[in-house]
């Protein structure tokens, strides 16, 4: 075993307090699996720093995080910075710069967790849905045009260049447009880590979603492109479902789904509804993955400012985004001890936050994890 660097970027918000309790696991498995050397470096961004400085991610700082084997990030988002920009200029250009092109999401109800669906139980929810995660409409083009203008987008991604030459004329009129781009090793990429990761876990339906039917020319490609992958593993079954219909098939039978592999934007909305299936937010993690180079592990929910400093936070999500890096790494022992002592302390129901119904705060969860960790 070697040692791993780990940056660790706590954030805005809840984020703090969920990081420190998701390190003190990690800490925990360090002490229990022989070998195990994690080596963390915590790093500021976010919204103090930006509202001291100015400052959001500087390239310094992307120098530093490209050396390191794993990104841990808490959450980001601030009420005292305008919407959307700790969210863009820290959160997403981390996504991109890594080109961290998958984000997988695992749903799954652990036992003696609320489920909001009558008669659903653990045995009924357990898939993972495969986000791409570098294209779409988070590319960030578009714009605004009044009466006549002429403009040039123009984007630049590790996998291709592109440039749109605009003439719009809206005759007094005002018009806003919002690009999604779908390219072809993009969507290949992504679909084929999907195929795989059926095959690996044995979750072997892969249903893919889009909106082909509206959205014909982005969605196209990506179908064209999925039904040539799936060529290459005739033992996966393979379907396609529109994002509208599966989201009301997710309630109706989530028992159905084992893999789920969708463009960006339909995967950002889609687990969220995922994550209320596996008992709301303070329970779902994510990881931001590049095989091939640095990826980045974080909770799928927010910062909730309004939590902020309580110490009423769930941690959980946050721990098994630990959980997940620590797989990511290749410490699969000391993974499983992770979400052992997660479904442990979930099962036994004595400490839980307010969410699940409990009264005990962010770092009672985190202690009684990390013990747990110990005694596995
Ligand atoms: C998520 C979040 C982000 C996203 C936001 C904060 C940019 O909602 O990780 O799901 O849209 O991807
Ligand atoms: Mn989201």
């Amino acid at each position: 075993m070697m040692k791993h660097e780990i940056a660790v970027i706590p954030g805005d918000g809840i984020g703090p307090e969920v990081i420190q309790e998701g390190v003190k696991v990690l800490k925990s498995a360090e002490d229990s699996v022989e070998g195990l050397n994690l080596d963390l470096e915590e790093f500021p961004y976010g919204a103090d720093r930006y509202l001291e400085n100015e400052e959001l991610l500087p390239e310094e700082g992307l120098d530093k995080l490209s050396k390191k084997d794993a990104i841990y990030l808490g959450a980001l988002g601030d009420p005292r910075v305008p919407t959307g920009v700790l969210e863009q200029e820290i959160l997403l250009k981390l996504r991109f710069y890594f080109d961290q092109y998958i984000n997988l999401r695992p749903i799954k109800l652990y036992p003696n967790v609320p489920c909001p669906l009558a008669d659903k139980g653990p045995e009924d929810i357990d898939f993972y849905v495969v986000r791409e995660n570098t294209e779409d409409f988070y590319v960030a083009l578009g714009g605004r045009a009044k009466g006549k203008t002429k403009e040039t987008l123009k984007i630049s991604r590790s996998i291709y260049e592109a440039k749109f030459d605009l003439d719009i004329d809206v005759d007094g009129d005002e018009l806003a447009y919002q690009i999604g781009l779908i390219s072809r090793r993009g969507a290949e990429r992504a679909i084929r880590f999907a195929f795989n990761l059926a095959e690996e876990k044995e979750k072997d339906r892969l249903t893919s979603v889009d909106k082909a039917n509206v959205l014909s020319h982005s969605y196209g490609l990506w179908r064209e492109v999925f039904e040539e992958v799936a060529e290459d593993y005739p033992e996966i079954e393979t379907e396609f479902s529109f994002v509208d219909a599966i989201t009301m098939w997710f309630v109706k039978s989530p028992e159905y789904y084992e893999t789920v592999v969708t463009p960006n934007m339909f995967g950002d909305i889609i687990t969220d509804l995922g994550a209320t299936l596996q008992g709301g937010l303070g329970l779902a993690p994510g990881g931001n993955i590049n095989p091939d180079g640095v990826s980045m592990f974080e909770p799928i929910h927010g910062s909730a400012p309004k939590y902020k400093g309580q110490n009423k936070a769930n941690p959980v999500a946050t721990i098994l985004a630990g959980q997940m890096m620590l797989e990511q790494l290749g410490e699969k022992e000391a993974a499983d001890k992770v979400e052992q002592a997660v479904v442990e302390v979930l099962a036994e129901g004595e400490v839980r936050t307010y969410d699940l119904g409990g009264d005990s705060t962010t770092s009672e969860v985190g202690d009684a994890v990390s013990e747990k960790v110990k005694e596995i």
